[in-house]
């Protein structure tokens, strides 16, 4: 494996663990303005710091994401549809690799509709996406999209994930399923679970410690997090349970006192700042406006100063262990659970083919 490929890849999958956190916040490129995720710059602002990677479209990467952040991005270039087109899985690339690059993004991601009207059309993207993001050395991420008539069962998943690896991506979002093992032992690459639609925050802290437990390599969530009451005690919490092995008993522990201390907190201290969330709202934040927020105007002779110039502390240089399947984990199991636990909030909605 090339170096840039392998050394994208650590910065998604921690080589110190091979665990992984992904935010996804990629939702609207077909739902449009998802409950919870309206004003995706407000939801990302306080998550970022706590997710390993964060899967998200271009259109709010460039809006609603901070430049200066060193979380790497995990860059959606399929779609074409939306919720209320006719046919979800007709899917395209609608970005180019030098848009990418000219983002920085770590991985593309792309779904792949196995089974669907557009199987052929989608499959053939993914290989086709490989073969040139190869070049660069970036890694593609495939989502095994569900569809309606299409089953979230260990069948049917190992199926998909298993064209995606052949297809050569790199790693393979699917989904938690009963006989879970079943998937990641026939998948040649590392999967990663998405946490599908909101269910209680308990349930949602077994699907994660189950899926790892699983073999899967960690959790891409979105609505599980940021349509929780409590979105950064819950990542905490997630992320306890993918690097720290936490249970889930102690997850939720953790959940519940992060909570008392956010209601501890002192409230109204600072003063909010509602400024810069949606260009088209507020007048002095509009930087087509000739008032203050224009960065083009010039703020008297001071030199700005830089942020975030602190050289980059390295994590972990401890030297990386040889795999053999790279879902597998060595040592690192979560603490034992009862397994059976399993949420079943991880289905689709039967009108929504994509979640
Ligand atoms: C949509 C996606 C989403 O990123 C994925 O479903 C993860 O989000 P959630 O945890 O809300 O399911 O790829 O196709």
């Amino acid at each position: 494996m090339d170096w840039g490929l392998k050394n994208r890849l650590a910065q998604i999958i921690k080589p110190q663990n091979n665990r992984a956190l992904m935010l996804a916040v990629d939702h609207g490129y077909f739902l449009g303005p998802t409950e919870k995720l309206e004003n995706p710059k407000k939801v990302i602002a306080p998550l970022l710091k706590h997710c390993d990677s964060l899967m998200l479209t271009r259109g709010v990467q460039r809006t609603s994401v901070d430049a200066n952040t060193d979380i790497p991005m995990v860059l959606r270039v399929s779609g074409g549809s939306s919720i209320i087109g006719d046919d979800l899985s007709q899917e395209d690339i609608t970005v180019s690799i030098q848009d990418a690059i000219r983002l920085n993004a770590s991985a593309l991601a792309m779904s792949i509709f196995v089974g669907s009207k557009y199987e052929y059309q989608t499959i053939v993207n993914l290989g086709k996406l490989v073969s040139e993001a190869e070049q660069y050395g970036l890694p593609v991420l495939a989502v095994t999209a569900v569809g309606k008539e299409l089953g979230k069962d260990a069948r049917y998943l190992s199926l998909a994930c298993r064209v995606a690896a052949e297809q050569g991506a790199h790693i393979v979002k699917t989904y938690y399923c009963d006989n879970f093992e079943k998937v990641v032992q026939s998948c040649p690459v590392p999967i990663i679970v998405a946490g599908g639609k909101k269910i209680p925050e308990r349930d949602a802290m077994q699907l994660t410690y189950n899926a790892i437990k699983g073999g899967a390599v960690g959790v891409d969530m979105g609505r599980n997090i940021w349509q929780s009451e409590h979105p950064v005690p819950m990542i905490k919490a997630v992320k306890a349970i993918v690097h720290q092995n936490y249970n889930v008993d102690q997850a939720y522990k953790l959940y519940q006192k992060l909570i008392s201390q956010e209601k501890k907190k002192p409230q109204g201290n600072k003063p909010q700042q509602k400024k810069g969330n949606n260009p088209n709202q507020k007048k002095g934040n509009n930087p087509n406006q000739k008032k203050g927020n224009n960065p083009n105007q010039k703020k008297g002779n001071k030199p700005q100063q830089k942020k975030g110039n602190k050289p980059q502390q390295k994590k972990g240089n401890k030297p990386q262990q040889k795999k053999g399947n790279p879902n597998q984990k060595k040592g690192n199991k979560p603490n034992n659970q009862n397994k059976s636990n399993k949420p079943n909030g991880n289905q689709p909605k039967p009108n929504n083919p994509k979640k």
